[in-house]
């Protein structure tokens, strides 16, 4: 089968559900689609086409970037949240993903676990492309990967230094990381982890790769001659214990002390939104060394080769 014809049709839960070689074509369709390279054959098809969107946690880069790629393509998007669909008075998932099949191409959705995105998979036949959950957050690893290896040149031998809420965005670097061949460091802690599934199948991957999967409580550890400093905000959407986890996170802060212990030609990546003052200083966002506004653009890039190439 060729390359391009192994994700048409499927969903996009989570990247370990895919090989080295796929992430990559992945990232090459994005690098294309952000040359403007018009690819016809690629999403001629798609013109028409509808793309249902449920988000039940607030976004602004993912919510916009994916509606502007599907305008792109030439489909159409409907946002809605499941407060105001039928689903807020107990409309059970398995009938809501079967009409929303009915009516569209494909599902994007936003939520807490990722069982749910697993069985509106189950239930629909259209892709289901995962938006954030929990447990991952497979399309910004996308944009994480394309936005370093622009800068970088490479994926392969780099060293990821990552500080702040070990969850979604963690995970899916971590996974990320550990296909791709960079070494990770999560710098943490003591007494708060990753989850224990991504963090088994990273440390395979890591070890297959030769390369290393660390987690440490120890910033300089995590910084020395890293390539890439990632922060990610302390309090995720949805934990409650706000103010424990600033008081345990924060001497992990990327300031311009803690960067300088980083190789001196590091990026400075965040997802966003960041919070200024607690896992970051205005100065490092703001800094020469950020690529956090190329990394929220590459957002739109990425979805729209995962669109292009998921959707039928
Ligand atoms: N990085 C990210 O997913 O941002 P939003 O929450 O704004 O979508
Ligand atoms: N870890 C953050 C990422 C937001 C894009 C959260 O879940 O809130």
């Amino acid at each position: 089968m060729s390359m391009k014809d192994r994700f048409q049709g499927k969903d996009y839960l989570t990247l370990m559900d895919w090989k080295p070689e796929e992430i990559k074509y992945i990232l090459d369709v994005s690098a294309d689609f952000k040359r403007q390279r018009m690819m016809k054959q690629r999403h001629e098809n798609l013109a028409g086409r509808t793309i249902a969107m449920v988000f039940e946690k607030n976004s602004t880069r993912t919510r916009f970037s994916f509606q502007a790629a599907i305008a792109h393509l030439g489909m159409q998007s409907f946002y809605s949240t499941p407060q105001t669909m039928q689903l807020a008075r107990g409309e059970p998932i398995k009938d809501t993903a079967r009409i929303l099949d009915r009516y569209c191409d494909g599902l994007v959705i936003r939520t807490f676990g990722q069982d749910v995105v697993e069985e509106y998979a189950a239930y629909m036949d259209s892709p289901v492309i995962n938006a954030l959950t929990d447990l991952t957050h497979p399309c910004q690893g996308l944009a994480d990967m394309l936005t370093m290896r622009e800068h970088k040149g490479k994926l392969k031998g780099l060293k990821v230094a990552y500080v702040g809420d070990p969850w979604n965005v963690c995970q899916s670097l971590m996974v990320g990381s550990s296909l791709m061949g960079m070494d990770m460091y999560v710098a943490l802690p003591k007494g708060w982890a990753p989850n224990e599934k991504i963090t088994k199948f990273a440390n395979e991957h890591a070890a297959d790769n030769g390369t290393q999967m660390v987690i440490t409580d120890d910033i300089e550890e995590a910084f020395a001659g890293a390539d890439v400093v990632y922060a990610n905000t302390f309090h995720s959407m949805g934990h409650k214990d706000i103010e424990e986890r600033k008081k345990a996170f924060a001497k992990y802060q990327v300031n311009d002390e803690t960067l300088a212990m980083a190789d001196k030609h590091a990026i400075f990546m965040h997802c966003l939104p960041g919070y200024r003052g607690e896992e970051m200083t205005d100065s490092v966002i703001e800094g020469p060394q950020s690529a956090v506004f190329d990394q929220g653009e590459n957002r739109m890039h990425t979805e729209k080769a995962v669109l292009a190439l998921f959707i039928q």
